[in-house]
């Protein structure tokens, strides 16, 4: 038994990763989150638990997660922004022998750049910093697979390739801080892991998505709110003409489920040896959207067409395409990735977390319940 600090359990992966630590170990999990003005730290990383584990109760019987969480999880109020992570000089932090830092900024905009720098590097220097002062033996990193920037084909699982320029600041902030991470360890501070996983979805079984519609989830919330705009004013457009949308020939995305990434870096994890290395935790084959465009059309009700060249755009294409430039670059330049180092230590079967067609329409199915009731305020059944 050991006592572990998370960092981001109030997102999306630290979430399920902190669910599933609970599962899988028997540490004691102390989770650094940030209070909101009407929601302390406590309630917020509850909260989000909780909901891991009502939409897993669907399944199966959850009692015992329940009691894991309210006997193991233990919040500490912070920021890794700041100086000893904000922490209460009244905590114990020379108890922790493992860090998992997942907390970043994910927005892909440039407008955000400086903010992105300050949590994703500033940030995760005070981490490196805080691991180092605490003698905390080892340090979890969750980057990106999409450092690998603008570069396609096969992407090793080694430092990124600075000839390929990143897409934007997002990138180039995860970048900077895995040469940090590098830099560090070669000075003998810590050991490390470094996990990239690629564009993460739902869970596989529950369909549950991000509930901030982030990567794949907001490129879709555009698509939602865009046609909500239109219908307002032209009710006919979407019966009358397609949503195009420019999309490199045979493109390979790559999702991978949130209880994959987690699952992957936790038994890695498990293995003392794996450390000082790169993971990358993504979907064995890509994804070919294309060959499902019914299912995200009959979800989205809009008739998508995936086009290479835009001479048959009309205003409304361009207005999309305008919204949603921030998450082209995720629809060129296709990317496969070694899989080599991962595959050394994740013994367990993936096969239940391939996106199959099912899996694809549950997934759509769950954010288009989540879209309708943040934005109608209503169930799917009610929706226009
Ligand atoms: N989602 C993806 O598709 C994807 C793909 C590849 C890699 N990743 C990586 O996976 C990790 C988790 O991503 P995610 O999708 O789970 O993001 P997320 O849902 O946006 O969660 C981000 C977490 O970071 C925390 N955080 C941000 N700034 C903080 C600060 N100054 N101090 C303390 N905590 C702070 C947030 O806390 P608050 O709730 O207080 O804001 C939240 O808990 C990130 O490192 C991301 O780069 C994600």
């Amino acid at each position: 038994m050991s006592d572990i600090l998370v960092t981001g359990a109030t997102g999306f992966v630290g979430g399920y990763l902190v669910d599933h630590l609970l599962q899988h170990s028997n540490d004691e999990i102390h989770c650094l989150a940030r209070s909101r003005e009407h929601e302390p730290a406590g309630a917020r990383i509850f909260n989000q638990l909780n909901r891991i584990l009502d939409s897993a109760a669907e399944f199966e019987d959850v009692s015992y997660r329940r009691a894991f969480l309210r006997a193991r999880v233990h919040v500490i109020e912070g920021d890794v922004r700041q100086s000893g992570l904000g922490i209460n000089s009244s905590v114990d932090t020379t108890r922790f022998r493992e860090v998992w830092h997942v907390a970043s900024l994910t927005d892909f905009l440039v407008s955000k750049r400086a903010r992105l720098f300050e949590t994703n590097l500033e940030g995760g220097r005070q981490v490196l910093r805080f691991v180092s002062e605490n003698a905390i033996p080892l340090c979890n990193y969750v980057s990106t697979a999409f450092v690998a920037g603008t570069r396609s084909g096969e992407i090793d699982a080694t430092a990124y390739d600075g000839r390929f320029p990143p897409n934007n600041p997002y990138e180039e902030s995860k970048r900077a801080m895995e040469d940090e991470i590098l830099q560090a360890a070669a000075r003998g501070r810590f050991a490390y892991r470094i996990f990239r996983p690629a564009v993460v979805v739902g869970h596989s079984r529950t369909g549950k998505p991000d509930p901030n519609s982030r990567g794949l989830y907001g490129f879709l919330a555009l698509a939602l709110s865009l046609k909500r705009e239109i219908l307002k004013t032209r009710p006919q457009h979407f019966i009358e003409n397609k949503l195009r949308v420019v999309v490199e020939d045979n493109h390979n995305l790559n999702l991978v489920p949130v209880d994959q990434v987690v699952s992957q870096m936790a038994e890695i994890a498990s293995v003392p040896q794996s450390v000082n290395r790169i993971y990358h935790i993504v979907a064995r084959d890509g994804f070919h959207a294309q060959c499902y465009l019914d299912i995200l059309r009959e979800v989205l009700d809009v008739d998508v067409e995936f086009t290479t060249i835009k001479n048959q755009f009309n205003a409304v294409d361009y207005m999309f395409e305008r919204q949603s430039a921030r998450y082209q670059c995720y629809l060129r330049n296709s990317k496969s990735f070694d899989l080599a180092q991962t595959d050394c230590f994740v013994k367990s079967s993936q096969d239940q977390y391939r996106i199959t067609r099912d899996v694809w329409r549950l997934l759509l199915l769950k954010f288009r319940e989540q879209w309708d009731m943040a934005f109608l305020g209503k169930s799917r059944a009610g929706a226009p």
